[in-house]
């Protein structure tokens, strides 16, 4: 059903369409707004604004739903695996058998990188952060794949798109081994999108590496849960980069760049730091104490989100997630039992739940994370792998939509109004 919305300014009554979603609210379409009135809208973080028409994922953050092209986070997490998402993501539809086996098939056959691509890590130093690495490495692709980047031939967005989600894996693992001096490995067709990761990650090349498949399927599930979050930070970063036709690998470079930030990718990274920070349940009134406390700038890292008001369905799956690996690898870790009571103190305190702050996807990956070896430099980079796979579909999305405009928000500007220039021995 197609309605209007009127808006009343200083020039008179202007009436502007008003358009329905499948579901989610309705959309007042303002395009016309600025020709018509002189009058733009302002609107600091997009909280009021839908800066584009995607089919991809949608999210209820008030019930705490997220459908991925429909189908809710908690049954692709259970029943589906990470490449059959990235192929529902990319295509639109899940998989059948006969094209499951064929995407997985391409895929695999475009993980190697460039060797001389292996020459960019040898440029930074051991102790580089390995999102400073990927940001860097990931942006060099676009210096290797000449054939692949007419973003307006549909056939080379595909290449570029099976080449980015089979690369990202090998970029991933290598500045891990960069920065703890072991030989890069190469990848190992004949392991799943995952465990050929893990092996790339974790092996060496003096002894075989087994997969265990219990850490394999809990890796894969994170990556199910982190693969794509519609207009997030850094997946707008990818849209506003590719909106100018820039180069696809550099678009991802851009991404990668934005998700760094604690307030978005660097969260869980931040979280598990906060959580050993706090180290024993008896210390967690304190914390929440000085979260609470407007003086003080700490926030309960893992906590809150732009979009959920509700628990983020993501978190459940990874507090279960956490258990099993915990379980599995037979680890003590206390600060799982600190996450939990934080969790149930922070659910029942009145500061959280006025304000509508529960655990995010980040409480508890850092701790499965941490369990299963990575350090915490890594989690971010294990967030970009996933999210890799979302952004390319947003990216191409993008590009194949005919009201696609090159991203150039306006300003509400408060600076000085024009003045003349003053000479210096005037100043
Ligand atoms: N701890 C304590 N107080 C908080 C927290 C928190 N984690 N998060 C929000 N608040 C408070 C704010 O101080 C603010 O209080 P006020 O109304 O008295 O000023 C109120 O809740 C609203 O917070 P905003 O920052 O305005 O909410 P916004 O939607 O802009 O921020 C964000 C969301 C950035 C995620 C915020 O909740 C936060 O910083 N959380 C901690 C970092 C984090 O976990 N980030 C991961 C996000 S998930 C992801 O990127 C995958």
């Amino acid at each position: 059903m197609s309605t209007s919305a009127t808006i009343t300014t200083s020039k008179g009554n202007l009436e502007l369409p008003v358009h329905s979603g499948t579901v989610g609210p309705d959309v007042i379409d303002i395009r016309k707004l600025y020709g018509a009135t002189d009058m733009f809208t302002y609107d600091p973080g997009f909280t009021s604004t839908a800066s584009c028409e995607s089919k991809i994922t949608y999210i209820d953050g008030d019930q705490g739903v997220l459908l991925h092209r429909g189908y809710p986070i908690e049954q692709l997490a259970e029943h589906s695996n990470f490449m059959e998402v990235a192929y529902l993501l990319l295509r639109g539809e899940l998989p059948s058998k006969d094209e499951y086996e064929k995407f997985v098939h391409t895929i695999s056959r475009h993980t190697m990188v460039h060797e001389q691509l292996a020459m960019f890590y040898r440029g930074f130093r051991r102790d580089a952060h390995p999102m400073a690495i990927m940001c860097g490495v990931v942006g060099a692709l676009s210096a290797f794949y000449h054939d692949s980047t007419d973003i307006n031939d549909p056939y080379q967005r595909m290449v570029a798109s099976h080449r980015m989600i089979a690369k990202i894996p090998t970029i991933a693992a290598m500045a891990y081994k960069y920065s703890v001096g072991q030989p890069f490995l190469y990848p190992d067709n004949s392991l799943s999108y995952t465990g050929n990761f893990m092996r790339m990650t974790f092996g060496v090349p003096a002894e075989p590496y087994v997969v265990d498949p219990i850490v394999e399927k809990a890796m894969d599930r994170i990556f199910i849960l982190h693969a794509d979050h519609e207009q997030n930070a850094s997946t707008s970063t990818v849209r506003l980069a590719g909106s100018s036709g820039a180069n696809p690998f550099a678009c991802i470079a851009a991404g990668i760049a934005c998700l760094w930030g604690p307030a978005h990718g660097g969260a869980n990274e931040a979280a598990l730091n906060m959580l050993r920070e706090i180290g024993r349940p008896e210390r967690i009134k304190e914390y929440v104490a000085k979260a609470k406390d407007k003086n003080d700038p700490f926030r309960l890292m893992g906590f809150g989100h732009r979009v959920y008001k509700n628990y983020d369905p993501r978190a459940k799956v990874m507090q279960k997630t956490a258990a099993e690996v915990l379980e599995r690898l037979n680890v003590k870790d206390p600060i799982f039992d600190v996450a939990r009571e934080l969790e149930q103190i922070a659910l029942s305190d009145d500061y959280f739940v006025e304000k509508k702050l529960y655990p995010n996807v980040d409480f508890y990956s850092g701790i499965i994370l941490s369990a299963i070896g990575f350090p915490t430099t890594m989690f971010t980079v294990l967030f970009a792998l996933a999210l890799t796979v979302g952004w390319i579909a947003q990216r191409n999305e993008m590009i194949e939509d005919p009201n696609q405009k090159i991203g150039r928000p306006p300003h509400h500007y408060t600076g000085a109004a024009q003045r003349d220039y003053v000479p210096v021995e005037k100043r």
